[in-house]
């Protein structure tokens, strides 16, 4: 048995869908600790397209339960969505499929509305607009309303007023109205109905399948370079994206994690603002765009592209205590005559080796490249010599070994080296 923690080590959309939906083979739990319904994995089982937003990618797998941990926060509008979408589809055939923590907070409508009406203002930096930052400003203002508020009405009426009154104001000055608390009463009780055979306790749950020695994989929502903490702030989110983020968002203690794994697209994305030196904005970003499908699985949004960076990876690597690498999207970048590698910084004259993580500092950083050979399509399966020392290089410079390399969307386009369930 093992508990392993799988993190993107980029900015998100690296790909960790499909690798999850992959180990979640041998799991019984597949479990998300933090962020909401910004996330959205896109996952293609026998040809057919799912997309998760809130609920962790096992969700496709008979026999393992989806956990909602109590760090994340839920849109209930989302989840039930979601639910009715994946049973639809012949998933969640029974009420232990899913766990919904019942501390996990609730995104309310007017969330949304503070989200978006200031992305439109000066000083944005390119949200989601899901209502995600400011849940989370409300939950560390404890005026929150959490999941199992939604079962005991009187509570949550009260609660919601004390919230409406705080809040207000606020909304206010960014032009917004004013949240009408008997509607979002009345409509959220409602939703709660859909949702209460699954509401639980997360983090019990949780360890009481470690104890029983269960498989239990942690999913990592958005990178780790998105961190709140961590990263270039404040082009962030607003949760814990590093792996230890996993034991706070599911109060679980560190002794209990066996393993840390990390996965890199071979190529970057980022969504939304902040810097990024190894971006391209010519002919091979486009292509990069068009092969790999890089538009946001939420917002549709067109991702920047551009070439895998080193030193940002190390960083994430470092605060993430990630042990391997996988390396996904190889195929994307196939037909290319060179591929590049940002092997470190250059900044105010001296060499770096890892990303800088002040915000002015990294978009004035030079990257500096290695040139390598590109690679073609690969045939039959087998991985082109270019590809392959491609990717022997990256675990060469970063200094971890690659565990698993993808080359396409379907789960048989995935070579795995060495599956941390296994043994
Ligand atoms: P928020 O999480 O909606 O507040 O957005 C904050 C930043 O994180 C923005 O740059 C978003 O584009 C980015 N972001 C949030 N979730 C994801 C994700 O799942 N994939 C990639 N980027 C994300
Ligand atoms: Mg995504």
């Amino acid at each position: 048995m093992a508990v392993v923690i799988v993190v993107g080590v980029q900015w998100g959309d690296e790909g960790k869908g499909k690798i999850v939906d992959l180990l979640t083979e041998k799991a019984r739990l597949v479990v998300r600790w933090a962020g909401g319904a910004n996330a959205g994995h896109t996952l293609v089982v026998d040809g057919k397209k799912y997309v998760t937003r809130l609920i962790p990618s096992g969700i496709l797998r008979s026999g393992v339960t989806c956990v909602l941990g109590e760090g994340m926060v839920v849109d209930p509008a989302v989840l039930v969505e979601e639910i009715r979408t994946f049973r639809a589809q012949g998933f969640i055939t029974q009420d232990r499929d899913l766990v919904v923590a019942e501390r996990a907070h609730l995104t309310l409508p007017h969330h949304r509305e503070i989200d978006r009406l200031r992305e439109e203002r000066p000083g944005s930096i390119g949200t989601t607009k899901r209502g995600i930052g400011p849940t989370y400003e409300s939950k560390a203002a404890r005026i929150g309303l959490r999941v199992g508020d939604l079962f005991r009405p009187e509570r949550f009426r009260a609660r919601l007023e004390r919230h409406v009154t705080a809040i207000a104001p606020y909304l206010h000055e960014l032009g917004g109205a004013a949240p009408n608390a008997a509607e979002i009463a009345s409509s959220y009780l409602a939703l709660a109905e859909e949702i209460r055979p699954f509401v639980g306790d997360a983090s019990r749950t949780v360890h009481d399948a470690i104890k029983r020695g269960e498989n239990v994989l942690f999913e990592g929502a958005q990178g780790v370079l998105l961190d709140l903490d961590h990263g270039t702030y404040p082009f962030v989110t607003s949760s814990s994206t590093t792996a230890g983020g996993a034991c706070a968002g599911l109060g679980i203690g560190p002794t209990l994690i066996d393993h840390v794994l990390g996965i890199a697209k071979g190529y970057a994305t980022r969504v939304g603002d902040g810097p990024f030196p190894t971006e391209l904005s010519d002919a091979t970003g486009e292509l990069l765009r068009k092969r790999g499908n890089e538009f946001g699985s939420v917002t549709g949004r067109p991702r920047r592209c551009g070439w895998l960076d080193l030193p940002a990876v190390r960083l994430a690597v470092r605060l993430s205590g990630i042990e391997a690498l996988a390396l996904t999207k190889l195929d994307v970048m196939a037909g290319l005559d060179r591929v590049r590698l940002c092997v470190g910084y250059r900044l105010n004259g001296r060499t770096l080796d890892e990303m800088p993580l002040d915000a002015d500092d990294l978009a004035a950083a030079e990257p500096v490249f290695e040139d390598l050979e590109g690679w073609p399509d690969a045939a039959d399966g087998a991985v082109p010599p270019g590809a392959a020392r491609f990717v022997a290089r990256v675990a060469s410079l970063v200094g971890i070994p690659v565990w698993a390399t993808s080359w396409g969307p379907g789960r048989l386009q995935t070579v795995v080296e060495h599956n941390p369930f296994a043994g």
